[in-house]
C-alpha cells in the first residue's frame, strides 16, 4: 500500500480510540465505576500501536525523509507535529499515573483520568486533521516515487521491530471491541 496512505488508515484506529477515550471519560465523569482492566487496554494501545508503531513510522521515517528534501524539523508543520506528540505522552503519562488512586476510589484521581481521555482525544483528533490535510499533502507534493517505494518498504520493517509481527491487526480489534462495549 502507497506509505501515506497507510499513515492515513492507522488514523481512522486511531480516531476510533479517539471515540472510546470521549465515551469512557463521558461514563467517567457521569460517576459510572472506574474499569481498571479498560484502561490498562486502551493506555497499552495507545502507547503501542498510536505512539511506538503509528508515530515511529512518522518521526524515524516520514519527518526524517521530509527533512532530507528541506522541510525544517524543528519548526514549521513538522515542529508542531513533533511537539504534539509529546504532548500527547504527557496526557498518557498523567493517565498512568492517576489510574490506581482512580480505581482505589479517589475521585480526584477519577478526575485526572477523564480529563487526561478528553485531553488526549481532542489533541490527536486536530493532530490528525492536520496531517491528512496539510502534512501528509506537503509530503505527497515534495517526495519523490523513489522516496515514497523507500518509506514503503521501511514501514513494512516498523510493525516487527515496534510492536511485533500482525500484532497491529489484534489492536484494532481491540479498539473495535471497545467502541461496541461503549455503544
Ligand atoms: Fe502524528
Ligand atoms: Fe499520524
Amino acid at each position: 500500500m502507497d506509505p501515506i496512505t497507510t499513515l492515513m488508515d492507522e488514523h481512522v484506529a486511531i480516531l476510533s480510540m479517539c471515540d472510546a477515550a470521549a465515551r469512557e471519560a463521558a461514563r467517567l465523569r457521569a460517576g459510572g465505576a472506574f474499569d481498571a482492566a479498560r484502561i490498562d487496554g486502551m493506555l497499552d494501545f495507545i502507547r503501542s500501536f498510536a505512539d511506538r508503531f503509528h508515530h515511529l513510522k512518522e518521526e524515524d521515517l516520514l519527518f526524517a525523509r521530509m527533512a532530507e528534501r528541506g522541510f525544517p524539523v524543528d519548526s514549521g508543520p513538522i515542529g508542531v507535529m513533533r511537539h504534539e506528540h509529546e504532548v500527547g505522552r504527557g496526557h498518557v503519562r498523567a493517565i498512568a499515573e492517576a489510574a490506581p488512586r482512580a480505581a482505589a476510589g479517589q475521585a480526584s484521581g477519577v478526575k485526572t483520568v477523564a480529563d487526561n481521555l478528553v485531553g488526549w482525544a481532542d489533541l490527536l483528533r486536530a493532530h490528525i486533521y492536520k496531517e491528512d490535510n496539510v502534512l501528509y499533502p506537503m509530503a505527497r507534493r515534495a517526495l519523490t516515487a523513489a522516496d515514497l517505494d523507500d518509506l514503503e518498504s521501511g514501514f513494512a520493517r516498523v510493525e516487527g521491530e515496534a510492536i511485533g509481527e500482525g500484532v497491529a491487526e489484534r489492536y484494532r480489534a481491540f479498539v473495535r471491541d471497545l467502541l461496541r462495549q461503549l455503544g
